[in-house]
């Protein structure tokens, strides 16, 4: 999170290993352009992009052009801005398995400090195959630069582990190699701004806070809805599915933004424990209990604007009886005395009617109705929609009178639209995070009891989903998901909200 101050990064280095991949050059890249057209990159900054491709510096760098103009907010700069942003960028052709080619990454810092006359900050970002990552880190553990703590940092991207006990080894391979201030385990979630915006919106304001809880908190709902399938990642997703994908890391996240205490500060770990003790607070889910409140789905084929389009199991790269889920909804409560019995859902979900992130908060029906029924006919609860993305907005429902002699009550809403609000774009979540990077704030990233509390929360669902053959595929392509989701939440009485 940005101070107020808008510190500048020291003198950095940034390493990407998988720098020739996919995340660099659709986020990674287009994010430090930004930060640099937005004057946030220090003077004295180096980017290295590590691989076992064969380019030359000229032609990595016209590759990540093509990425900037491809997938940059800002698909060109002002001229000449990308001339002088390139000349920080470099590659280093390196096999990550090759324990000896490590030291030329202590050889660029030594040469670039010297040529700088300052000592840097040093950056490893390990964007590649879950699987690479502990050779990449047991490696660099052994450089003698990696023991600085104060300047030499690690990023680590999800997934971080497959389930508890990968997590907690992972966690331990890491915690061995470095101190857990110089680890930082990326959750793209938290730098959205409008999930950054939950706790400004809560704890910058009186008027929430003292509704906020179970006595007037109905239930809430957090939807992040995809209408994409599996856009070529089938052999990442097939041994991952949405439970793992989306909710165990971004679904939990926002459950906690919504739900945490007032932090005291903002310091990275008072925030971070606050976040820890709503995660730790969530019921667990016993292994009978899980069919009443895990719904898992798969999209079977269906077609699209008249065009067929393939189930998951057609997908490249998947397996013709996979039975990988697609689409997940859970219902879980949080147990301490703010949030006890309030129920909340959350689903996700691939190949669904639309792309939306959506927090709903709904609050309990008025206590007592003096007006006539036949006034009330469209009466609803008050709501707070909180647009995650791509509607970034805050809507609030509450009653009216219409307007004329006879008396009818009427829900309206009062909508805040952070585009009508503020002018200029927002910056994208991997430019906020990569600057906390470079700047050593580690509030938006997860601590290592953090990822672990969250997959204690959603491993009894995994068990059983793992032991029992579901009955895929359930849903078509376009749809809200399986019936069984409909039913997790009319069961209680509501219904799934996205306005
Ligand atoms: C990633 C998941 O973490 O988040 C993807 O691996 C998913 O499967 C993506 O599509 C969604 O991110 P966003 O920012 O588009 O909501």
């Amino acid at each position: 999170m940005i101070p107020a101050t808008n510190q500048r990064p020291a003198a950095t280095i940034l390493f990407i290993f998988g720098g020739s991949g996919d995340l660099n050059l659709r986020k990674l890249t287009p994010a430090l352009y930004n930060l640099y057209l937005d004057k946030y990159l220090s003077d004295r900054f180096a980017v290295v992009g590590l691989g076992r491709s064969n380019y030359t510096d000229e032609s990595f760098r016209e590759r990540l052009l093509e990425g900037v103009q491809s997938f940059s907010r800002r698909k060109n700069g002002p001229d000449d801005a990308w001339k002088s942003f390139a000349p920080m960028v470099s590659y280093l052709q390196m096999d990550a398995g090759d324990k000896a080619s490590y030291t030329k990454l202590s050889d660029f810092v030594a040469d670039r400090e010297k040529e700088w006359g300052v000592q840097a900050n040093v950056v490893f970002y390990l964007a590649v195959a879950p699987q690479l990552v502990p050779g990449i880190a047991t490696n660099l553990g052994k450089l003698p630069l990696c023991g600085d703590k104060s300047r030499v940092r690690i990023v680590v991207e999800k997934p971080f582990g497959r389930d508890l006990k990968t997590a907690q080894e992972l966690n331990a391979l890491l915690g061995g190699l470095f101190a857990e201030e110089q680890i930082y385990r990326i959750d793209h979630y938290l730098g959205k701004e409008t999930v950054q915006n939950i706790l400004a919106l809560r704890f910058a304001n009186s008027l929430f806070e003292p509704i906020w809880n179970r006595r007037y908190v109905d239930y809430v709902q957090i939807t992040a809805a995809e209408t994409v399938g599996l856009e070529g990642r089938g052999g990442y997703y097939e041994g991952s599915g949405a439970l793992r994908d989306m909710i165990q890391n971004h679904l939990l996240q926002v459950l906690c933004m919504v739900a945490t205490e007032a932090p005291i500060s903002f310091d990275a770990n008072e925030v971070r424990n606050k976040k820890v003790d709503v995660l730790n607070a969530i019921r667990r889910i016993k292994p009978e209990e899980v069919k009443d409140v895990a719904v898992r789905g798969q999209y079977g084929p269906g077609e699209k604007d008249g065009k067929p389009i393939p189930g998951y199991r057609e997908e490249e790269g998947v397996k013709p009886d996979s039975t990988t889920e697609t689409f997940a909804a859970v219902k879980l409560f949080v147990d301490n005395w703010r949030w006890e019995d309030v129920p909340f859902y959350l689903r996700t979900g691939k190949s669904l009617p639309e792309k939306a992130t959506v927090i709903t908060i709904q609050f309990k029906p008025a206590p007592y109705y003096a007006f006539p029924s036949e006034a009330t006919h469209s009466w609803q609860s008050n709501r707070l929609t909180i647009g995650i993305q791509p509607g970034m907005d805050i809507r609030l429902r509450f009653q009216a009178k219409r307007p004329g002699q006879t008396l009818a009550i009427d829900p309206v809403e009062m909508v805040f639209s952070y585009k009508d609000a503020y002018a200029g774009q927002e910056p994208e979540a991997y430019e906020t995070l990569l600057l906390d990077v470079m700047t050593g704030d580690a509030t938006l990233f997860m601590r290592a009891d953090q990822v672990e509390a969250a997959w204690k929360v959603v491993t009894p669902i995994l068990d059983a989903w793992e032991s029992e053959t579901p009955d895929f595929p359930n849903y078509t392509p376009g749809s809200w998901g399986p019936e069984a989701a409909m039913q997790l939440v009319e069961k209680d009485g509501f219904h799934w909200m996205m306005k």
